[in-house]
């Protein structure tokens, strides 16, 4: 890790932006240089990397050159304009929005799960959806270990997921509550204080979210086998970082939970953290602000012959986002694969 690159973030005011820069000074990434960019709303601004303070500049078509690598996270409109422009100039572009994710040119990756995806990136990479990248890392090794053949999932995710204004709705609404005050909904379609949304992004013809069908979907990309089936119920609850999941998986062969338990707490990435008998088991609130992902309540599913549940809990803005990115940049790195090969695989977007 010789080379010293120019790395940019992209949507550096926002919760996710933010949190990457600071990953990237915490993890020491080797960057000779950091810029930060946002919309001309924010250009002259200040945002902080270690003790020092960037100037937010306005992202423009034509800012990439020079550029090695840009880590987004500026919703997938903006992903959608300015990622091929920065393919084009030679920049690798690791994206957080959900504009690239199934498109066949992106690999989808999760490090601890399918880096060898990255491998025939053409100038974009995907990070995926926050609760599908905890999920894949607790169950790929227990995929890998005995077949994962059905997956149903139910989510209660932070109002950070939605970035800095669901955290200020949120923070918003208790504060209106608690001095008598009627609270607004500006950015939930109902109010989201002491209260639990079904309903995460728009519904689509089937019913389901777009939420939900990212998990289904992903999911499968990144196993990179489509026999695996996926049904998930995506939940907003009033919390403010950590998403948590209740996970129950079929599968070809047993697997018991004393295994599952010693395969977890081998796997890259996974903390166990579970031990019923001294109320020991993931929470958002403990977790926050860590970098693992964290599996508890791990049973036997004695509906079933080969079956487990359990509860899986990360730092969405953290292992969600921001380090899953950062962490895809240090194995473009390491693989040497901080270039891009066709300048013209994003020629016409
Ligand atoms: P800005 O603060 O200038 O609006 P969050 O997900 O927390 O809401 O953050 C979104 C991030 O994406 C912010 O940094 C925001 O910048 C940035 N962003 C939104 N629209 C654009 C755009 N058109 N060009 C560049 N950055 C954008």
């Amino acid at each position: 890790m010789d080379k010293k690159l120019t790395v940019a973030v992209v949507g550096a005011t926002g919760a996710v932006g933010r949190e990457m820069l600071k990953t990237l000074f915490d993890r020491n990434f080797p960057a000779a240089k950091v810029r930060a960019f946002a919309s001309a709303r924010s250009a002259g601004k200040k945002v902080p990397f270690g003790s020092e303070t960037l100037i937010v500049e306005e992202l423009k078509e034509d800012v990439f050159h020079g550029i090695d690598l840009a880590v987004f996270s500026a919703g997938g409109t903006t992903s959608l304009k300015f990622s091929p422009h920065a393919a084009r100039a030679g920049c690798v572009v690791v994206d957080n929005s959900a504009a690239w994710r199934m498109d066949d040119r992106c690999p989808l990756v999760v490090p601890e799960v399918n880096p060898q995806h990255l491998e025939k990136h053409q100038g974009i990479i995907a990070n995926p959806n926050c609760s599908t990248i905890q999920m894949v890392v607790a169950l790929k090794p227990i995929h890998d270990a005995v077949k994962i053949k059905r997956i149903v999932v139910s989510t209660y995710q932070a109002v950070s997921g939605t970035g800095q204004k669901g955290v200020e709705e949120l923070e918003r609404q208790v504060r209106d509550l608690f001095n008598g005050r009627e609270p607004e909904n500006k950015v939930y379609p109902f109010r989201i204080a002491f209260n639990i949304l079904p309903h995460i992004d728009v519904f689509l013809e089937n019913d389901y979210t777009k939420e939900e069908m990212k998990m289904v979907n992903e999911t499968v990309k990144i196993f990179d086998d489509p026999s695996v089936k996926v049904t998930a119920t995506c939940a907003r609850v009033p919390v403010f970082y950590g998403h948590s999941e209740s996970v129950n998986v079929e599968t070809e062969n047993k697997m018991t939970a004393k295994e599952a338990r010693i395969l977890l707490s081998r796997s890259p990435g996974v903390s166990v953290y579970d031990n019923p008998r001294e109320t020991m088991y993931p929470m958002p609130v403990p977790h926050a602000g860590e970098d693992p992902v964290f599996v508890g309540r791990i049973r036997e599913d004695e509906s079933v012959a080969n079956g487990l549940n359990m509860w899986i809990v990360a730092d969405n803005v953290r292992k969600g986002a921001a380090l899953n990115a950062v962490q895809i940049a240090e194995k473009l790195l390491a693989r040497d694969l901080v270039a891009v090969r066709d300048k013209n695989a994003f020629a016409s977007d």
